[in-house]
This record gives structure tokens, C-alpha cells and sequence, in this order.
């Protein structure tokens, strides 16, 4: 497999000092935004202008993660944006291959994102429609929760189909990633690792990138 892939979650950085707060991670592969509308989640975060600012501030493609309802309506302008891969929840959507491509007509990687309690399998069929599969090991709405590792079944049954070249996607997990956690979710077959209180919560978050990445990759 390539080298892990490290995305620092910013809803564990200063929102006053987001630029810096790219900056302070350079060398990570994504930079990953969790926009939240108080709806699907019962929490507020920030939406396209404040992506349209940071895609301005830094070189990092964004890896943007939308807990959101209507993800038909509100998904594609992130992706027109220039944001590098947009994911959206599949429970959000009744016809998540329509948002996935109007995602990917408007330039961006698409990505289906799944909560710790759905199921994979219905969704594996719809899987080649998408760039990266986004599992989430914690309820998504806050960072600083604990592992969920009943969840990595389910990157093992994706990894299964991308090495056997049924899938060609990034096996992406998002929730709890830590030193103590990162390195069963890489022996489950993630490629890519989202880390925002394991990254921002330290003294040197480029540092904390580097060393997750090299557990990920022992
Ligand atoms: C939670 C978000 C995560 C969150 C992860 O809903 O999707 O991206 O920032 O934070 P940690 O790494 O602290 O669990
Ligand atoms: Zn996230």
C-alpha cells in the first residue's frame, strides 16, 4: 500500500487563525473540513465562504466533509469551490450516485461518508461511483470522542474489494484517531487518517502529523 495518508481536522484548530492553522500542518496529504449544519448533526460549524477563504490560504486540497441534509442541493458548489474531494453522508441522501456525480462534473473527487452504526454492505454496489469512502469511528458532530473499533470491519470488507481491484477508492476513517488507535485502523486497510485533537490539541501539530504518519506506516 502507498505511504499513509494524514488529513489534520481543523474543527480542532482556532477558528480566528484557520490560515496559521493550515500553515501549521504543512506536509499533511488532505486537510479536512467538517462542515456541519445543526441538522444532520447537532452542532454549527462553517460552511462555502469560509472554504472559499482557506482554498486561498493554503496549498493543501481540502478534504471536505459535509454532515449535512440535502447534500444534492448544498454538495456540488464546494466542489466548483476547487475543494479537492467532497464527501457527504449516505444517510443524508436518497440517490447518493446523483450527488456523486454532480460532484464530480463540478471538478472535485467524490466521497461517500457512512456513521458508525450504518451498515456498508447496501452501499458497496454504489462504491465505484465514488473516490473515497469516508468511515466514521466515532458519531459524527464532535471532535475529542473515543474510538469506535467495531466500525473497522467495515474498512476491511472495502480494502478486500480495492485489492482485489473490484474498487479503485481511498479507504478513508474519521473519529478518534490517535498514537494508541491509528495503528489497528491501518491494519484494517485505511489508506487515510483523520486526526483533529490527536494533530491540533499538541504543541507541534506538524510534528503530531509525522509521527501519526509513521505509526500508521510501522
Ligand atoms: C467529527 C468530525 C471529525 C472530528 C475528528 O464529527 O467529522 O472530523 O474533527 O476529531 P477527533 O480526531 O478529535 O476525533
Ligand atoms: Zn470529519
Amino acid at each position: 500500500m502507498a505511504q499513509p495518508m494524514i488529513a489534520p481536522s481543523i474543527l480542532s484548530a482556532d477558528f480566528a487563525r484557520l490560515a496559521d492553522e493550515a500553515a501549521a500542518v504543512h506536509g499533511s496529504e488532505w486537510l479536512h473540513v467538517d462542515v456541519m449544519d445543526a441538522h444532520f448533526v447537532p452542532n454549527l460549524t462553517l460552511g462555502l465562504p469560509v472554504v472559499k477563504s482557506l482554498l486561498a490560504a493554503t496549498d493543501i486540497p481540502l478534504d471536505c466533509h459535509l454532515m449535512i441534509d440535502d447534500p444534492g442541493r448544498w454538495a456540488p458548489p464546494y466542489a466548483e469551490a476547487g475543494a479537492y474531494n467532497v464527501t457527504f453522508h449516505a444517510e443524508a441522501t436518497d440517490d447518493p450516485i446523483a450527488v456523486a456525480k454532480d460532484i464530480r462534473a463540478a471538478g472535485a473527487r467524490a466521497g461517500l461518508s457512512i456513521k458508525p452504526n450504518t451498515p456498508i454492505e447496501p452501499y458497496l454496489e454504489i462504491l465505484k461511483n465514488f473516490d473515497t469512502l469516508l468511515v466514521m469511528s466515532v458519531e459524527p458532530g464532535f471532535g475529542g470522542q473515543s474510538f469506535i473499533d467495531a466500525v473497522l470491519d467495515k474498512a476491511r470488507a472495502v480494502r478486500r474489494l480495492v485489492d482485489s481491484g473490484e474498487l479503485n477508492l481511498v479507504v478513508e476513517i474519521d473519529g478518534g484517531i490517535n498514537a494508541d488507535t491509528i495503528t489497528a485502523a491501518a491494519e484494517a486497510g485505511v489508506d487515510c487518517f483523520v486526526a483533529g485533537s490527536a494533530v491540533y490539541n499538541t504543541d507541534d501539530p506538524a510534528a503530531a502529523v509525522a509521527s501519526l504518519r509513521a505509526a500508521a506506516a510501522a
